[in-house]
């Protein structure tokens, strides 16, 4: 049964992407309009998108809109955007005064009230073209108040009567903890005995708490963190409120979108392959190393890593594992990131300690990345925790054999190698700790040179489907049963 999703999230590729959440609600809008849904997505028009290939069109029924937030007013405007080669339109919320910004996110005070905005635009969107959405699905902190609005704020509104909720948790890291002083705007009208006390008595209103709280369902991106984050250890203080939900946290993994993820097509690269074209990953790897200035030996692997500098992607760990691992082991390594300065400082430092070996890329490349995919022979991820994780769903497809942690999303998808039986597809270790990364490393270092045991590896990693057809039928599924619960 077709249904009517309302769909409200922070990033969107190619638009605005800050890392995966951008590829998640890209590629549910795609499939779950392919599947039928009528999905009304909403996205900020964030002053950095690059608007040039992309139809962006007004709303003339929704210009010089107006919201208020505490005690202000914000006028926007709604407009309507499609994909090149896609006729589904989404909406971008036209908001000078909250998006015009360097970047997607910023560190600055009204930080939580960009994105109070945009879910108040995405409900009053939804008034303005009489939608009546029987899914109203948010992600993260930053939307994250959108299901006690919809028991409060616009409950009285018809054409909300029967929509449910649907909040997903890409990363319960950041939860936007705002202080008590701006409870006004945060509850638009809400009774504050609805928001966890103790925090209130605190001073601070935790918006992602609020979510798990008043969601009808809350979902995460993986079967593995659905359990993790029912933990001390990873549920960063919001396990007792999931505890508390029960049966209401579902785990779906992620899928990958392969008309842009897959070597057989590329977009980014000259030449193409697949699981027994790989003389022409290796001929990519070579254009590759010339491009980044990296010096070839025979045997000589290169690992890559495309990542968010921080510290959930185990980056405290590499600080002390890649010194010694690049003194004792021969092999090339090319890091494409921004984040945090430590991070950022290291490997600046690490480049220039070893010129030819090791190259740093600072900042965000797409194309960059996709070649790093195609070019490398493994690709590093010793995350501290991953709710799931796409570069190492993209590594698998792409023959580059994925060192991980096995943690969330990464335990589910990569399966060690075991050389007697030729079973398995990447390296996985346990720990976090350092000794664990550089056995990881030692024993990815080690297959490599044995030939026929590599080869396996990466054609066993090639024949993985993480497609999101399957992953597609799985968020229906859930929708469904809301709707008809
Ligand atoms: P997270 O969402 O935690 O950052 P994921 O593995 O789910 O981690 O997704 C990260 C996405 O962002 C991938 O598509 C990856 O290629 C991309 N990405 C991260 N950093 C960069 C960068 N500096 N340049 C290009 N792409 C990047
Ligand atoms: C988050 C997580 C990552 C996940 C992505 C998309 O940013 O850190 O593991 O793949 O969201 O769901």
């Amino acid at each position: 049964m077709p249904l009517r999703i309302c769909f409200v999230t922070a990033e969107m590729a190619p638009l605005a992407k800050a890392g995966g959440l951008a590829d998640v609600s890209a590629a549910l809008f795609k499939y779950l309009t392919a599947a039928g849904h009528d999905m009304r997505l909403f996205l900020p028009a964030y002053s950095s998108i690059d608007r040039k290939g992309i139809d962006i069109q007004p709303v003339e029924f929704m210009r010089h809109m107006l919201v208020k937030i505490g005690a202000q007013d914000f006028p926007y405007s709604v407009l309507t955007a499609s994909l090149p080669g896609s006729s589904a339109r989404f909406f971008l919320i036209d908001c000078p005064a909250c998006f015009a910004r360097p970047g997607i996110y910023t560190s600055e005070a009204d930080e939580h009230r960009r994105f109070l905005l945009l879910t108040h635009a995405a409900f009053m969107s939804c008034q303005r073209m009489g939608f009546a959405p029987q899914i109203l699905h948010c992600n993260d902190w930053h939307t994250a108040l959108a299901p006690l609005w919809l028991r409060t704020t616009y409950h009285s509104d018809r054409l909300f009567a029967h929509t449910r909720s649907v909040l997903t948790i890409h990363n319960i890291g950041y939860q936007g903890i705002v202080s008590a002083a701006h409870g006004a705007e945060l509850l638009a009208g809400a009774d504050d005995s609805l928001l966890h006390q103790p925090d209130l008595h605190a001073g601070r209103i935790n918006m992602l708490r609020t979510g798990v709280q008043y969601a009808d369902r809350v979902t995460t991106v993986s079967p593995g963190y659905a359990r993790e984050i029912l933990t001390a250890e990873y549920g960063m203080g919001l396990e007792d409120d999931l505890l508390a939900r029960g049966g209401a946290i579902t785990g779906i993994l992620n899928g990958v979108d392969y008309d842009d993820w897959d070597p057989r097509s590329d977009r980014y690269l000259p030449r193409h392959y697949g699981a027994n074209q790989l003389r022409t990953k290796a001929d990519l790897k070579q254009q590759l190393l010339a491009r980044l200035g990296l010096r070839d030996a025979p045997r000589r692997a290169l690992v890559g890593i495309i990542s968010r500098l921080a510290t959930q992607k185990g980056f405290d760990l590499l600080i002390d594992a890649l010194p010694p691992l690049l003194a004792s082991r021969d092999f090339n390594l090319v890091v494409l990131g921004a984040g945090e300065p430590q991070f950022e400082d290291f490997l600046a430092q690490l480049q220039q300690r070893h010129p030819g070996r090791m190259h740093f890329h600072l900042g965000y490349s797409d194309e960059l990345a996709h070649w790093i995919e195609a070019g490398s022979d493994m690709f590093l991820m010793p995350s501290r925790y991953e709710p799931c994780g796409l570069n190492q769903l993209y590594s698998l497809r792409y023959g580059t054999v994925p060192i991980v942690r096995r943690t969330g999303g990464l335990a589910d998808t990569v399966r060690h190698f075991d050389a007697a039986t030729g079973t398995g597809t990447g390296v996985v270790f346990n720990d976090y700790n350092i000794e664990a990364v550089i056995w990881a490393m030692n024993t990815a270092l080690d297959l490599y040179v044995q030939r026929g045991s590599w080869r396996r590896l990466v054609q066993n990693g090639m024949a993985q489907d993480f497609s999101w057809q399957r992953q597609i039928q799985q968020y229906s599924e859930m929708y469904q049963q809301l709707v008809q619960q």
